[in-house]
């Protein structure tokens, strides 16, 4: 449900086959749903379609891409009178083509395989912001072996940036997630594999790796000496390679930010001065029933040390409201956490009951209203937040990765440092340059900025 002022979003999910996936429908649909979409029967007026897919049948695959060549149509459609549709296929089909679908179909935005489900509102915001996104669960390796060669960097859909999926799976049972239980325990590639995969994404134009795993900074993975490495000893490896610029990972925990990842951020330039550090409540009797492992002053001591290293560190994180027990008092402590940290960026959901975890179960759920109410007052803080950080970066000389023609001719979209869509008038630029830029002016979601004549 929508909490906020403007009209929601709608989304329209279509369901092919067995019972599981109207299971899963309904569990999508219930994460869209915390990210503000109401569900409606119309495509037409739906500013999300979802297909989720079924290989059941035969020619699935050949089906989808008929229905997604009628949907291109109604996407030209509403985009043509100013309605910015995204498109996401989900399910079987999804899962067996992985990237193929986007290369094949660019109309498709997400392409998602079960294990993703949780994350659909989290890969439509990185495709809104970057093109298209394809969930971590489809080995890349195996994606690249399909896909014809990259003799360019232009050709290739993804384009230059992508993810790397290093570790999976969760053994901190937070009580109100499913992760730990839909993905199991935490599982970490090794170094060797991890290089071998970020070697060939810089082979194929890749320029920017974002590092993924549900709890990434609990990475930790044979290294070429034989010791168990960690994420900063990584990160440190693969600043090595050529080609790749820039580094990110996501997403961490607070109690596995060890020494020497917050080391890594004062050392390696290429790894980008950009954290996604969830934190979920401000208050310790709602992180401790949340069975979060720390406190809020552990979280702030940590933020300290992670800024002395990295001083211009955009920080980011994930937040609930209306937690079992979470009093007015608790949620005041939450926004007070935010008022001291002051985030670049965040997510914030309202607590949705996950059948299975131990918050399901607890005695004292807070009403629907309370937790909508003071959803809206976080979103209204952060938004503040994030806005006054985009602005804090006006008159700035920046460097920006070019990741895709903008809108208007002549104009390009790259990414900043931290993580911020920038919109620059330039013909000159090529997708893939690292571009120096002095931001012009900043929005809630983008900033613009004019190109810089290279002395
Ligand atoms: N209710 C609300 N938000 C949740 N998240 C995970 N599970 C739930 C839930 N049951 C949020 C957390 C997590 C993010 C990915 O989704 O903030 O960090
Ligand atoms: Fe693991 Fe993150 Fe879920 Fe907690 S919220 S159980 S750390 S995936």
């Amino acid at each position: 449900m929508s909490t906020a002022g403007a009209p929601a979003k709608k989304v329209f999910i279509k369901t092919y086959g067995c019972q599981m996936n109207v299971y899963d429908s309904q569990r999508m649909g219930d994460a869209l749903e915390r990210d503000g979409y109401v569900r409606t029967g119309a495509p037409d007026e739906a500013d999300l379609i979802v297909l989720n897919t079924c290989h059941i049948r035969e020619k699935a695959a050949e089906k989808v891409y008929s229905e997604l060549g009628r949907l291109k149509k109604l996407k030209q459609l509403r985009q043509s009178e100013g309605k910015p549709t995204q498109i996401a296929v989900t399910g079987c089909v999804a899962q067996a083509e992985g990237e193929e679908m986007i290369a094949r179909a660019p109309v498709v935005d997400v392409v998602a395989g079960p294990q993703s489900y949780h994350r659909l509102p989290e890969l439509l915001h990185r495709a809104e912001a970057g093109g298209s996104a394809v969930a971590s669960e489809f080995e890349i390796e195996e994606k690249f072996r399909r896909l014809p060669p990259a003799s360019s960097r232009q050709t290739r859909a993804r384009g230059v940036t992508a993810f790397l999926t290093v570790q999976e799976g969760c053994d901190k049972f937070c009580t109100f997630c499913v992760v730990p239980y839909t993905r199991g325990a935490e599982v970490s590639r090794s170094v060797a594999q991890i290089t071998d995969e970020a070697k060939r994404l810089a082979d194929a134009g890749v320029r920017e790796i974002t590092l993924l795993g549900q709890n990434v900074n609990a990475w930790h993975g044979a290294g070429h000496d034989g010791r168990q490495w960690r994420l900063g000893e990584l990160l440190a490896e693969l600043s090595e390679i050529s080609g790749i610029e820039r580094l990110r990972y996501t997403t961490s925990h607070p109690i596995d930010m060890d020494e020497a990842l917050i080391e890594a951020h004062g050392s390696l330039p290429k790894l980008m001065p950009y954290l996604h550090l969830p934190v979920q409540a401000g208050s310790n009797r709602v992180l401790k029933a949340m069975n979060r492992h720390h406190t809020r002053e552990h979280y702030f001591e940590l933020v300290e040390r992670i800024r002395a290293a990295r001083p211009d560190i955009a920080l980011s994180g994930d937040f609930i409201t209306g937690f079992p027990g979470e009093t007015q008092e608790d949620f005041e402590a939450t926004l007070d956490l935010v008022q001291r940290v002051n985030y670049a960026q965040a997510f914030s959901f309202k607590y949705s009951p996950r059948p299975g975890t131990p918050g399901a179960d607890m005695k004292a759920q807070v009403p629907d209203e309370v937790s909508a109410e003071r959803l809206q007052r976080l979103q209204a803080l952060l938004n503040a937040q994030q806005l006054a950080f985009n602005r804090s970066c006006i008159g700035r000389e920046i460097d920006i990765l070019v990741e895709k023609p903008g809108r208007r001719t002549g104009q390009m979209i790259g990414r900043s440092p931290w993580l911020q869509s920038v919109i620059v008038e330039e013909n000159s630029a090529q997708i893939g340059d690292i571009m120096r830029v002095r931001v012009s002016s900043a929005g809630p979601n983008s900033l613009s900025a004019e190109a810089l004549v290279a002395a």
